[in-house]
Formats: C-alpha cells, structure tokens, sequence
C-alpha cells in the first residue's frame, strides 16, 4: 500500500502519478473528457485508495433524521417577531452546526434553475469552446475553467470540473469575459445573491448582537469567489471522491446544488448528508467569520462523495475577496464589541489574502489525511486552518 505522495512514494510511481496528472491536465478536457471518451473505470489518478488509509476519518450517519436546521425566511420583513424567531434558529445553526439550507429567501426558482442549466451549458459544450476557458491563473483571470485547481499537489484527483468566477464591489462582471453559454444568468444570479448575502448579514449581525448594518459596513457582502463544480456521473464512485474534506475559506458561502446530492457536512464526529430540498440554498459559515466571531460561529468541515449518477451541479458563492489590492487592504479580527473579559480575542488580525488557500496545498482539500490537522481535529468538526492565526 502506497503512503501519500510525495513522502514514502517511490519514484518512479511519483513520476507516473505527475506524468499523468500533466497529460489530463493538458488535454484541457477535465473529467467530462474522461466520460465523454466512455471511460468505465476511473483513471489510477482518480482513485484515492493509492494512499494509505486515512487515519482519522469519521463515520457517515446512518440516523435518517439527522439533517442541517431548515430556514424560512418567508414574512421576515412584514413581522418583528417573526424575524427575532428566524433570528434565533440563524444563531442556533451557526453556533451549532456552520451550515443551514434556506427557503423563501427571494430568488425566484427560475433563476436557480437557469443557473444550473447555465454551467450544464457550458460544462457539455463542444470541447474546442471550452477549453478556451482552461486555465489555473487565479491571478489573473476572473473567469478560470479547470479540473482539479489543485490537480498538480493534491495526493489524487476528484471527479469534477469547475468554472470558477470571481467578482465584488469593485469588480463587476465583464460581460465579453463571461462564456456565452451561462453570460445573462451569471450576471443575473450575481446581484440576486450579492443582494440575498446583505439580507443574511444583517440576520447574522442581530444573531450576534450587533447593529444589522455590522457585517455589511465591515466589507463582509462585498465580494465573491465562486466556484461552480460539475461533478460527472462516476463509474466507480467508491474509489474517488467529488470534492475532499475542506472548510470555506470566507465570511458565508451561499451554495446552490441540483438535487443529485452528494455534499456531506462534519457533525458531532459524523458525516451528515445534506438532502437536496427543492427550491433552497445551502448557507454556511466560513473561516473568517468564525474568527471575527471569535469561535461564536463555526466554519464547519464539508466534502461531496461521488456518485453513479449525474451531472450533480453546484454552485458555491464563497463571500471574500481575492485580488490585491482588495484583498489586502482591511484587516479582520475578533469583533471588539464581542469580547470582554471572560470573551478575550481568540485570534489576531488577518488580511483577506493571508487566508486564501488556493495555492496552498497543505491546507486545501487533498492535505487533510495526513497531516498534524487531521489529528489536531479528530475530536471535534471545527476547522483548524484557523490554528495559524490564534494568539
Ligand atoms: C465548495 C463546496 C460543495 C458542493 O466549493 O467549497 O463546498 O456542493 N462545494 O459542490
Ligand atoms: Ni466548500
């Protein structure tokens, strides 16, 4: 049995893994490329039994009725109790869990399906446009289609390609840069979820006892990171994985899924299914509000298991910015107006960029198996990122 790459790999065996991993990324084809082709086995790339058995892996809940708290946001606007009861279960779920599934929140279902048919759209398009798109300069570009935006330095692939773009305050969208397949419903579904992200902050300021206009003044809805995944019916889903255990990196994700399912959250030492519901989106804490919240709000460990059927479709709004000079130009810290003497500052302040993980392998996806984390978490579900930035 293999060890992780590249400590305890033999050579040869690292030069094959590199050599493979090169060719799928040239081929610009991702993994739709591989099932196109008809592929009825997946590629030893794929397949993350290469490595030695994770060491503390958790259990997935066999309890049916376990499910993240169920939100309505119908009425909130039109009655005062209403909206301190919704008040209340946002606060409970993010103290608890990280995560909730949302209904009524305003978007109509046109535009959330629009949006998934958009990146089906694009994903199933004829390869030549496609591959137009692939790239791994997340510096650069604001619109980055890859398989795998790790692929090079993760210890095995996952089943899923991604058109990620990247937009905010002072980065609007441009049109020409957008693919054409999914254009209008980008720029359409941006502001409906630029606009729903205000509507949370303001909840999660009064959860957190905090004037509603906190989160928003500080820059929290200002700016968006969002990866939309496709994740390809998989012929052998047990021995690959969609997206590996990671924590969001932002102050909230909004994800938007299909109802295939797949994505699973870390709970009480379980792994939760999430169960597509019709109509909602997924919302979840992430890395820096969990700090600003001085550990009041949990980033919450997540993946997505692969599956026979699909395409699953997502879509993850990561609220933070990306680019200098954004990213760069506003520390962020325990909110002063939570702390006291027995609530003193858990960590420092950070700048956006100090937490972006893009690049950095050891705290992305395919890190968590192996390292000191794995182990410094194995009793409980918080995210450990946070670790380096703890006073
Ligand atoms: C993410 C993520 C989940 C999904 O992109 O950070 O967790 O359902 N996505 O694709
Ligand atoms: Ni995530």
């Amino acid at each position: 049995m293999l060890s992780t790459r590249p400590g305890g790999i033999q050579a040869e065996e690292l030069d094959n893994w590199k050599n493979e991993a090169k060719a799928f990324d040239e081929s610009k084809s991702g993994v739709q490329g591989l099932v196109d082709a008809g592929v009825s086995k997946i590629p030893s790339l794929f397949n993350h039994h290469r490595q030695s058995k994770k060491p503390h892996d958790f259990p997935i809940s066999t309890d049916s009725n376990i499910e993240i708290p169920l939100i309505d946001f119908d009425g909130i606007d039109k009655c005062e109790s209403l909206r301190t009861k919704v008040i209340d279960q946002v606060r409970n779920a993010c103290e608890k869990w990280g995560f909730f599934q949302l209904i009524n929140h305003g978007i109509p279902a046109s535009v959330l399906e629009e949006m998934i048919n958009g990146i089906r759209r694009f994903n199933e398009q004829d390869l030549e446009v496609k591959k137009q798109y692939y790239t791994r300069e997340y510096n650069m570009k604001n619109v980055i289609y890859n398989s795998n935006y790790n692929l090079l330095e993760a210890p095995a692939a996952c089943w899923r390609d991604t058109l990620t773009f990247i937009t905010g305050v002072h980065r609007p969208l441009q049109p020409e840069e957008l693919p054409a397949t999914c254009r209008e419903i980008m720029v359409k579904y941006t502001n409906e979820i630029m606009k729903l992200g205000k509507t949370i902050y303001k909840l999660l300021s009064e959860a957190l006892g905090l004037n509603p206009d906190y989160l928003n003044d500080i820059g929290c809805a200002d700016y968006i990171f969002a990866p939309c995944h496709y994740y390809p019916p998989c012929p052998e889903p047990l021995l690959t994985m969609g997206l590996l255990k990671h924590a969001d990196s932002g102050f909230i994700t909004i994800l938007l899924q299909n109802q295939i399912g797949g994505l699973q959250v870390l709970h009480q030492n379980q792994w939760i299914d999430v169960k597509p519901v019709i109509g909602a989106l997924i919302v979840n804490v992430g890395d820096i509000l969990q700090l600003i919240s001085n550990d009041k709000f949990i980033s919450a460990y997540h993946r997505v298991v692969a599956n026979t059927e699909g395409p699953r479709v997502s879509v993850a709004c990561i609220f933070r910015s990306h680019r200098h000079p954004e990213n760069s130009s506003r520390l962020y810290g325990p909110i002063k107006e939570l702390l006291s003497e027995e609530n003193p500052p858990i960590y420092r302040e950070i700048f956006v960029k100090e937490i972006i993980k893009h690049k950095d392998p050891e705290k992305t996806e395919g890190a968590s198996s192996q390292s000191s984390r794995a182990a410094s978490q194995s009793s409980t579900q918080l995210s450990s990122a946070l670790q380096k930035f703890k006073l």
